[in-house]
């Protein structure tokens, strides 16, 4: 019997006993050939679910690990980012880069909306001596797709390299990083890869690389999260790390790809994920919880609804779904504090068993 919630939170998600059980192992040692082996294969299958055959790197850090490490080897001090700000993770990166002492130059959109490419074409034309775009792929507080295909074309016309933090949305839908050409993408294990937080993980194209590599500021990138340190372990042969990796970790991710491309298939998880974002929609919104996102750029990863108009706040529900239903949710920040709860779709989630269980928890809550 199930003690420890379940999770519709947009991360951690709960993961599948495969994984689990990967977990559950015996910690492998590095050196050991069947682990080495595996990470290749982790590696191998990362590069069919991002869709990329440039490099990837595995780090032990959480998403935001990975963003700044991604963020810190592409933009040096001094240099102007422009930053698509609609969203609380869009902050994220406006607050990595202040730290780096980027000069920020916000796009700013409105929270529940996908920014209009347009207006960053704008910001580009305003400010020409900019050094490249950072953007959330996959808001996850708002539950909003942005464009990044056409932000990568819009960056690219004019020499420039886009990042994009896709840490809930790798995985979870189709997000081709060569074909849409994103020079730097973040992600992190345990969302719509289905396993447990610890993994940050980043691609890396060749025009990132050449940017990277006559960045004059490296000296003050700091050494881990500086993607020229993995560039240089990478070339090592036997141990491609510069430290420890994390062995039991990469086990798990292992176990959890291993599911995801031949048990379920990549199209399977997606059409899961995709099946579960319509259900919750359409059944909440018949309940009165309005989504806030548009179905066009509705992430299928995670759903936003405002609270039912006869609510005081969205906490009243999420309180009572954990306390009677034993179903954690996530609720808004920012301007949406109090107003959304935000449910993911990542992980068991997505499964029948656990949108009954959400539908009729909510249902209850307003029968109570
Ligand atoms: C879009 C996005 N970016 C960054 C983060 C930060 O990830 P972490 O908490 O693993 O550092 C999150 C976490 O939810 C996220 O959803």
């Amino acid at each position: 019997m199930q003690t420890s919630p379940k999770l519709f939170t947009p991360g951690p998600v709960d993961v599948f006993p495969e994984t689990q059980a990967a977990l559950g192992g015996p910690v492998p040692h590095m050196s050991d050939p069947n682990w080495v082996t595996r990470y290749h294969e982790t590696v191998a299958m990362l590069g069919q679910v991002m869709q990329t055959a440039g490099d990837i790197i595995v780090m032990t850090s959480p998403g935001s690990g990975a963003i700044e490490t991604g963020l810190a080897s592409l933009y040096k001090a001094g240099d102007t980012v422009i930053v698509v700000r609609n969203g609380m993770f869009a902050e994220r990166l406006v607050q990595i880069l202040t730290q780096y002492r980027c000069h920020i130059v916000p796009v700013e959109g409105t929270w529940g909306e996908a920014i209009d490419p347009a207006a960053v074409e704008d910001a580009l034309d305003n400010h020409p001596q900019a050094a490249g775009i950072a953007v959330v792929a996959n808001e996850t507080g708002t539950g909003v797709c942005n464009p990044v295909q056409a932000l990568a074309k819009i960056a690219h016309a004019r020499g420039l390299v886009l990042f994009a933090d896709a840490v809930s949305g790798m995985g979870g839908y189709s997000l081709p990083v060569d074909e849409w050409e994103i020079d730097v993408l973040a992600t992190s294990s345990n969302k719509a890869l289905e396993m447990a937080p610890g993994l940050g993980i980043l691609t890396v194209n060749e025009r990132a690389w050449a940017v990277i590599e006559h960045n004059p500021d490296a000296a003050h990138r700091g050494w881990y999260y500086n993607l020229l340190t993995w560039k240089q372990s990478r070339a090592r042969k036997g141990f491609p790390f510069p430290s420890t990796p994390p062995t039991l970790l990469i086990a798990g991710l292992h176990a959890s790809l291993t599911r995801i491309l031949t048990v379920e298939t990549l199209q399977g998880h997606w059409d899961r994920y995709c099946a579960a974002q319509q259900r919750v929609r359409r059944e909440l919104s018949a309940l009165g919880f309005a989504p806030l996102a548009a179905d066009n750029v509705a992430s299928p990863t995670i759903t936003c609804v405002y609270k039912h108009p006869e609510m005081e706040t969205i906490e009243e529900l999420r309180d009572y779904l954990l306390a009677d239903h034993n179903i954690l949710v996530a609720t808004g920040g920012g301007p949406l504090t109090g107003q959304i709860a935000r449910i993911g779709h990542m992980g068991k989630a997505s499964t029948d068993e656990y949108v009954d269980a959400l539908v009729d928890g909510v249902r209850a809550f307003l029968m109570r």
